[in-house]
């Protein structure tokens, strides 16, 4: 099976309508996006991943390098899902042209087909410049948590009017500008329909609305790795006890000294 590519995702929304919904799941490792690429469209190396793996207070610390190196393990690891990776806070803001000198050095660096990055309106031209010069751009609206130090903590957007208005806006400017797909995090479902009906290219949700073009949650949220998750998660699985249990059963073998057993033990003739 070859690759999903970037214009086929953005071919599944064809005037308005998205008769196939677009699956996507956070991966950071390789052997994780093995598992999880089957079942994907698309595969994002998300700068969740601070939190996720590196164990960050939030997005804002995370590096080129880490994004990069996650990146080419998740590519390596995947065959079938269209691989987006974040552009980290600080790589994309100042410039276009940093933008553009940021995102090349993540896809030449990863194999990664695109990039994704926060923001609305204030991003628009940057998505142009890179969309232009063959860097597919995922745009991000909402709930943006590189902005966690400006909207001062995680809670749903939307609520009043002029809110609720600059977030149509920002969708339309990103979807204007040559956005492939942008996520919408955090919004009331009233306002993630109306983005939804508002753009041409599709809508990935993120505590936003079913009725959007496509999902996406992080991996580890979902799976069950955590006990505490944001309201907007489901927990499909229950991992963390799974860990737990097995570790707590190899550390009893260790302690009794039944592991290893004669099945692990190399013997003079075998
Ligand atoms: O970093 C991330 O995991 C994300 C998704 C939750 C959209 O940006
Ligand atoms: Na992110």
């Amino acid at each position: 099976m070859r690759r999903l590519t970037v214009p086929k995702i953005r071919a599944r929304k064809t005037d308005g309508v998205t008769q196939e919904p677009i699956v996507m799941l956070t991966a950071y490792t390789a052997r994780q996006a093995q598992l999880l690429d089957p079942h994907c469209d698309m595969l994002l190396v998300g700068d969740s991943l601070g939190q996720v793996i590196y164990g960050l207070p939030s997005t804002v610390p995370v590096t080129m390098e880490m994004m990069s190196n996650h990146a080419a393990a998740v590519v390596r690891g995947s065959y079938h899902s269209v691989v987006v990776v974040d552009l980290p806070f600080g790589a994309y803001e100042m410039s276009p042209q940093h933008a553009f000198e940021a995102a090349a050095r993540l896809l030449k660096e990863s194999g990664a087909a695109a990039v994704k990055l926060e923001g609305g309106e204030a991003m628009a031209e940057t998505v142009a410049f890179l969309s232009q010069r063959g860097i597919p751009v995922m745009g991000h609206i909402g709930l943006t948590p590189q902005a966690v130090n400006v909207l001062g903590g995680y809670a749903a957007r939307g609520r009043s009017d002029a809110e609720a208005k600059k977030i149509v806006d920002d969708a339309r400017a990103l979807d204007e500008a040559g956005a492939f797909a942008v996520v919408i995090e955090g919004v009331i479902e009233p306002i993630a329909i109306a983005v939804t009906k508002a753009i041409a290219c599709p809508t990935i949700g993120i505590g936003a609305s079913a009725q959007c073009d496509g999902q996406v949650l992080v991996a580890e949220d979902m799976l069950g790795m955590f006990e505490r998750v944001p309201r907007f998660v489901k927990k499909y699985g229950d991992i963390a006890s799974t860990i737990s249990d097995t570790a707590a059963q190899y550390a009893k073998e260790v302690r009794e000294r039944s592991f290893p057993g004669p099945d692990q033990l190399y013997q003079p003739k075998d």
